[in-house]
């Protein structure tokens, strides 16, 4: 009895692990040669030709992509990792071992991995590098249809799609565990954007082209794309997507302060989108003569999830795309030694404080402030 309760239990878990691992494959990519001309998959051999758009690219999320502290913190304390990789290190060649299938032992899911061949360490580091957009049948796709002077093959495409960045801003799966939507769900939100009127694709906004410049080093002079990838870390980028209108703050009773803003969605997508460590705060204080805080209010934009237990932690009040969102504020019962009441909207990039303090991140790094008024009360 007992040898077939678990022989059933053994296919069953065996299934249901081919049927999460169903969602997960086939890889993103296939093993991929070297094109000729270059030599090697790594953005260090691009740059010896195109310096300048290496240089750009070597300071963004995407080549942070692996060496992220926050990535790196957050790997650690996962019990699985393989499906990380996925995204993070998306070539086969970054990873030190290929996952072929997964075994479920409920509540563990145990990876079936062996050594891979191909692996090369100073490619993992590189996380989203050139290739992983660029290359496709050993052919380097890019705008130009006369790039006859370049040493490796070329074909025009049509980058800007949104096809270069759905694979990896968009989980495939509908539903998993009991999520109300997936955590990356970046290109479906682009699709709502669309509709409501939206004209930019991802890489307008994010990758926009500049002034010419020559594409290679001694070219002649081109349309340039900003590979710096502009995004939640510039402060300047972000108050893009974080529009305030018709800000009022007043006391209008001895005792009660009161904020209204209008809060606009200047993306092209949920605000925030993906990353469910981000939210949006708008803050109503009341401070004393040392600015010290005695009373607040706030609210926040955010879907907060447990990503390990797959599942919502609250209502998701995360701004949908185009929304304009009126917001209002009271604090009552002012305390007698408050001076000045602030209403202030704030970028939090990251809410759990350890695991930012793990990565060497902390207090300011982490807030981007877009907007603060104080009003003073009449002693
Ligand atoms: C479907 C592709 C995909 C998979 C799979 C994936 N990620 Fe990501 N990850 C992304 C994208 C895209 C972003 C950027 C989203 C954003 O900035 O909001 C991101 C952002 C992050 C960030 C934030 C980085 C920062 O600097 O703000 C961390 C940390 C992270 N991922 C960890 C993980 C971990 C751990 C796993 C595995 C459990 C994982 N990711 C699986 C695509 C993926
Ligand atoms: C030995 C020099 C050299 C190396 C190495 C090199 N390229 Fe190029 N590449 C060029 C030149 C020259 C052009 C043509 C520029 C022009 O026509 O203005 C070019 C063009 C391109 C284009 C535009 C293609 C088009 O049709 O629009 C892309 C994309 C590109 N390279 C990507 C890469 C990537 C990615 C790497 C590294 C894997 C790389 N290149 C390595 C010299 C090089
Ligand atoms: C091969 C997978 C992959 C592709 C393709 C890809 N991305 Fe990403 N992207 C990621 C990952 C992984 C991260 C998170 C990096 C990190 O850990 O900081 C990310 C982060 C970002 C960020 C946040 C950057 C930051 O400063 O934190 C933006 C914006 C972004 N990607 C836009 C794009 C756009 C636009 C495209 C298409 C032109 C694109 N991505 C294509 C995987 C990818
Ligand atoms: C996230 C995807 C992504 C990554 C990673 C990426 N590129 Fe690009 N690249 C693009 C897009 C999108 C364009 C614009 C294409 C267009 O306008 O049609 C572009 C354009 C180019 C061009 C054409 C010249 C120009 O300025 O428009 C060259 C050359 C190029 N990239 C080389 C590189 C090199 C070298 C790297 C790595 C150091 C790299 N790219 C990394 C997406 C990417
Ligand atoms: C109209 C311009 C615009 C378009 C189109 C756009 N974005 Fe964004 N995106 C922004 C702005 C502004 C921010 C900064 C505010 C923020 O971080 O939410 C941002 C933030 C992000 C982030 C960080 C997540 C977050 O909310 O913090 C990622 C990842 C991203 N965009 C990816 C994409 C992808 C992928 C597409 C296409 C499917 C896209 N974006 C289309 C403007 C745009």
């Amino acid at each position: 009895m007992v040898g077939v309760a678990v022989g059933v239990l053994v296919v069953a878990t065996a299934g249901l692990g081919a049927w999460v691992y169903g969602d997960f494959a086939p890889a993103l990519y296939e093993p991929m040669e070297p094109a000729a001309g270059v030599g090697s998959l790594s953005a260090q051999q691009c740059r010896v030709c195109h310096a300048e758009i290496h240089d750009e690219w070597a300071s963004s999320g995407h080549a942070r992509a692996f060496d992220d502290p926050l990535y790196q913190a957050e790997l650690r304390h996962q019990p699985t990792t393989f499906v990380c990789h996925r995204c993070h290190t998306p070539l086969r060649e970054q990873r030190p071992s290929e996952t072929h299938g997964l075994w479920m032992a409920w509540p563990a899911i145990i990876p079936l991995s062996w050594p891979n061949d191909g692996f090369d360490p100073a490619l993992q580091r590189e996380g989203v590098t050139c290739v992983s957009c660029h290359q496709v049948d050993g052919h380097m796709l890019g705008p130009f249809d006369d790039a006859a002077g370049a040493p490796h093959p070329t074909r025009k495409a049509e980058l800007r799609a949104v096809e270069t960045c759905a694979r990896c801003h968009q989980f495939g799966f509908e539903r998993i565990g009991r999520l109300d939507r997936p955590i990356i769900d970046t290109v479906t939100e682009w699709h709502e954007y669309r509709e409501r009127g939206g004209r930019e694709r991802c890489a307008d906004c994010h990758m926009p082209t500049e002034d010419a410049r020559p594409a290679a080093n001694g070219g002649r002079l081109r349309p340039h794309t900003n590979h710096r990838l502009f995004g939640p870390f510039d402060r300047e980028f972000v108050a893009k997507g974080v529009i305030v209108e018709d800000l009022e703050l007043v006391i209008d009773e001895p005792n009660v302060a009161r904020a209204s803003l209008v809060l606009v969605n200047g993306t092209g997508h949920r605000l925030p989108s993906a990353e469910p460590e981000r939210y949006v705060r708008v803050h109503l204080s009341a401070r004393g003569a040392d600015d010290e805080l005695l009373a607040e209010r706030e609210l926040r934009m955010e879907r907060p999830v447990d990503v390990a237990r797959l599942r919502e932690l609250g209502p998701d009040t995360t701004l949908a795309p185009g929304e304009r969102r009126r917001l209002t504020l009271e604090l009552t019962d002012l305390p007698p030694d408050a001076s000045t009441v602030r209403i202030a909207v704030d970028f939090h990039l990251w809410r759990n404080g350890e695991l930012a303090r793990e990565a060497g991140l902390d207090g300011d790094d982490l807030v981007h402030s877009i907007v603060q008024r104080s009003a003073s009360r009449a002693p």
